[in-house]
């Protein structure tokens, strides 16, 4: 029978605990993935206390005040601070989330926070996102229109066309949902991934577009498409609240009406 092990240098060990200051009363554990390309180290997990009374309500204030008080060479991703920048993406409590938006009393006992999942880490909870926004580039999320604008004014959309861009323009790229989904998981070489192919939708579904044939064109393929196989983590886990997996549909279903139209 054949056995497979883990690579031994890819085994999560347990780290340092730093203890709360001395008095401190409301005191939470935050159980945090660390792992440096620089020292040959294996990946390790540091448990840090913080007094939930000298912080603020967020994962990310307490990920902040870790750095800024207690370990300045935990590494993590961060700019807005109220979940429009998308950068502070990265596993919590089991969950794909942002921690910026992620109440640290919705969970319960310790914190665990790792990186979003199955992606090449940089350091610590920062992972590379090197080929995802390569992948992004490729759906050319750019308006395209041959036809020259009116001389006087921008493309207009009427309400309802406009309206056919809402759940949609409101992506913040934090890949949540795609890092959540087995497909994209063991095909991301190829597959997509639900992140990308709602921004591909946005573009297919704004009218002043002129390219929505050569855009389903370039998705019609068994992998950049059709890995999808309606799993629904994306929808499940966005923190937006928006819902890859019906853009997805909604581009399945145009592949199919254009072949009998
Ligand atoms: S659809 Fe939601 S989870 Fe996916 S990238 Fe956009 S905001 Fe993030
Ligand atoms: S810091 Fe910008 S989304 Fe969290």
């Amino acid at each position: 029978m054949v056995e497979f092990n883990l690579p031994a240098n890819s085994k999560v060990r347990e780290g340092s605990l730093h203890r709360a200051s001395a008095g401190a009363k409301r005191v939470r554990k935050f159980k945090i993935y660390r792992w440096s390309p620089d020292d040959g180290q294996n990946p390790r997990t540091d448990t840090y206390e913080v007094d939930l009374d000298a912080c603020g309500p967020m994962v990310l204030d307490a990920l902040i005040k870790i750095k800024n008080e207690v370990d300045t060479t935990l590494t993590f991703r961060r700019s807005c601070r109220e979940g429009i920048c998308g950068s502070c993406a990265m596993n919590i409590d089991g969950t794909n989330t942002l921690a910026c938006l992620m109440p640290i009393e919705d969970v319960k006992g310790e914190v665990r926070i790792y990186p979003l999942p199955h992606m090449p880490v940089v350091k610590d909870l920062v992972p590379d996102l090197t080929h995802i926004y390569a992948q992004y580039t490729s759906i050319k999320p750019w308006l395209q229109a041959d036809s020259q604008p009116p001389s006087d004014r921008e493309r207009l959309q009427s309400e309802e066309e406009r309206a056919k861009l809402e759940g949609l323009w409101e992506c913040i790229l934090c890949f949540s949902c795609s890092t959540s989904c087995p497909s994209y998981w063991w095909n991301s070489d190829r597959y997509l991934g639900p992140a990308i192919l709602l921004q591909a939708y946005r573009w297919i579904a704004d009218s002043r577009d002129e390219k929505t044939g050569e855009r389903l064109d370039e998705l019609e393929d068994p992998f950049r498409l059709y890995r999808c196989h309606t799993i629904m983590n994306c929808t499940r886990t966005c923190p937006k609240g928006l819902n890859p997996a019906k853009a997805i549909a909604e581009i399945k279903k145009l592949i199919v009406a254009r072949k009998f139209a």
